[in-house]
């Protein structure tokens, strides 16, 4: 079984596929909610069913602890650091939805929003490793796995072009541009952005319909306002975290049931201790309520988005230019979404995926044979910029300098290991003090904050650190390993023997480039000297695992552009 893990903030989906059809793991529920409770007196973790019945005096609940593995890895229950969650987290559904699956298990698929860095993907792929037990975990950007799971079920009309796909998940809203040629069989994912979860999101819309709706209703039926702490949602302490948890699913159930009827009727006995609360709610006074949470998004799109969609080439004078809209994620469901969407977008069909809770997770599921085939090819900006640390011209401290490897304009592929840097190991960027050693650090920024105070992020998103290592070169390289979420340090100097090799990554690299020298033979001018060359390294190439692409390109290249003079 290739297992799909969509670790959504809110939610998690699991499944696999078997023999085309989609097996949702979770069974009757649907869909586990993220979420984890502490309990002191135990000094246990718990999740799940059994984490949303606790209602002990004590325990602390944590909804959307995944965002904490960007904001703040350093994130601790009790004494359980944000590592042993998450670790507990994938144990608990191996235990209790996988285990029963009497099959072998063959590879893992999650979902990670591109803005993840290097250290919370490592964190992610260590955490699944560890709980499975199983090396072969893949990390895919959850836009790319939306396009291929929507693809899966519609094989007669897949999208293709460029794409803008806005996922409207619990905890956050996410924007990204794609572009899909079938051709070339090839997913270019250009960007990735979230609008914060305060701004707008499924949880954000439960908070507006608790302030906006459910107590304007209780103070005309009581006479009192459900207290401040609770609705503002500060310093909530024991009973009023239980209070407002409380008063959020109710409002997510309300939220749920306006988007399927013209009017909904509520009857809550307890809704705030002993009161309780009736009424009958009609859609249209739903949106009037909702307008400043709607307007919010509104706003996030007229400004943020169209300036991204701009520098991207997906928008120009205001107006989207894009072939589809990919609209998804729970709750694009509310009522009132799908218009808003439409009206500040006009052009591009909004394509919904039908089955959307799975969407994600169909195509996860499906990735190990489609990604890592040579099938689909997918390529991405990745947000993020380098800093190496180098002595200061005095030798008196050290200071950051950026790596010119541009990778927020580079396609890189998702699988692959990319160089981003040489050092020559006699330079201010070796700190080591003995000679013939190797001391580096490199820290990674997201370009988000890159307008921020270098200093301020140094130490904390340290990406590679080798200390005081015995070299007998004079450079080294840098990767930056995409599929392995690492940054490394080629210690030969030779890419001949680096850790992946194209062969296995593009098996049908060969083909393509016996494809290319049957064309260049084709021409009557061509050189039959370079085309031998090219011949000839194409032979060892194929026989020899230890022949280089680049030298076999450089062939290439020097037949072909002999024709072209
Ligand atoms: N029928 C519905 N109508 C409106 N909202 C819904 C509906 N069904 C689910 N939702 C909302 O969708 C949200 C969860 O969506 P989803 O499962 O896509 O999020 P997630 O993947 O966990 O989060 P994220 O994508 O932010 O990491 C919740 O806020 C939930 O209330
Ligand atoms: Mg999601």
């Amino acid at each position: 079984m290739h297992l799909g893990i969509d670790f959504g903030t809110s939610y998690t989906k699991l499944g696999y596929m078997d023999q085309g059809n989609f097996i949702n793991l979770v069974g009757e529920e649907n869909q586990i909610p993220t979420l984890v409770v502490y309990l002191p007196s135990r000094e246990k973790l718990f999740f799940g069913k059994m984490a949303m019945r606790l209602n002990q005096p004590g325990a602390e609940e944590v909804r959307f602890f995944k965002l904490e593995m960007k904001r703040n890895p350093d994130f601790r229950l009790g004494p359980f650091t944000l590592n042993d969650i998450l670790r507990e987290y994938f144990n608990y559904l191996r235990d209790e939805y996988v285990e029963v699956w009497r099959g072998e298990l063959e590879s893992i698929t999650v979902s990670v929003p591109n803005y993840f860095g290097l250290k919370p993907r490592k964190m992610l792929l260590e955490a699944v490793r560890q709980s499975f037990g199983l090396s072969e975990v893949y990390l895919l950007p959850e836009p790319v796995a939306a396009l291929l799971g929507y693809n899966a079920i519609h094989a007669q009309e897949q999208l293709e072009g460029d794409i803008l796909c806005v996922d409207i998940g619990g905890g956050t809203t996410d924007f990204s541009f794609l572009s899909m040629t079938h051709k070339h069989n090839e997913i270019v994912m250009e960007s990735q952005f979230q609008i914060g979860h305060d701004a707008f999101s499924g949880s954000e819309l439960d908070r507006g319909v608790l302030r906006f709706i459910l107590n304007p209703l209780f103070k005309m039926q009581h006479g009192y306002d459900i207290p401040a702490p609770i609705t503002s949602e500060k310093n909530l302490q024991g009973e009023e975290r239980y209070w407002f948890n409380r008063l959020m699913v109710t409002a997510e159930q309300v939220k749920v049931a306006i988007g399927r009827q013209s009017s909904a009727y509520f009857n809550i006995p307890g809704f705030y201790q002993q009161d309780s609360l009736v009424f009958d709610l009609p859609a249209e006074l739903f949106m009037a309520q909702l307008e400043p949470v709607f307007t919010r998004l509104k706003k996030y799109i007229n400004e943020r988005v169209r300036e991204k969609g701009e520098l991207l080439g997906f928008s120009r004078e205001g107006r989207f230019i894009l072939d589809y809209l990919l609209l998804l994620g729970g709750a694009s469901q509310t009522r009132g979404v799908n218009q808003l969407i439409a009206d500040i977008c006009p052009g591009p069909e909004i394509i919904h995926p039908q089955d959307l809770s799975f969407n994600v997770v169909r195509g996860l599921s499906q990735w190990k044979q489609a990604g890592s085939s040579s099938f689909l090819r997918v390529k991405t900006i990745y947000p993020f910029n380098f800093f190496i640390e180098k002595w200061n011209p005095v030798g008196t401290g050290t200071i950051l300098e950026k790596l010119p490897f541009d990778t927020e304009n580079l396609e890189l592929d998702i699988n692959g290991r990319h160089k981003i840097f040489t050092v020559p190991v006699a330079s201010p960027y070796n700190l080591a003090t003995n000679t013939n050693s190797l001391k580096l650090r490199v820290h990674e920024l997201d370009s988000a904050d890159l307008q921020a105070q270098v200093e301020q992020f140094m130490g904390q998103d340290l990406v590679l650190q080798v200390d005081d290592e015995e070299i007998e070169q004079d450079l080294v390289d840098l990767y930056l390993n995409l599929g392995a979420s690492t940054m490394e340090v080629g210690k030969d100097n030779n890419k001949l023997n680096s850790a992946v090799n194209e062969k296995q990554l593009f098996p049908n690299l060969l083909s393509h480039q016996e494809t290319a020298l049957d064309l260049i033979r084709l021409y009557p001018d061509t050189n039959p000297r370079l085309l031998q060359d090219f011949e000839e390294y194409l032979d060892q190439f194929s026989s020899q695992p230890s022949s280089d692409y680049s030298v076999l390109l450089m062939y290439k290249l020097l037949a072909f552009l002999q024709l072209m003079g």
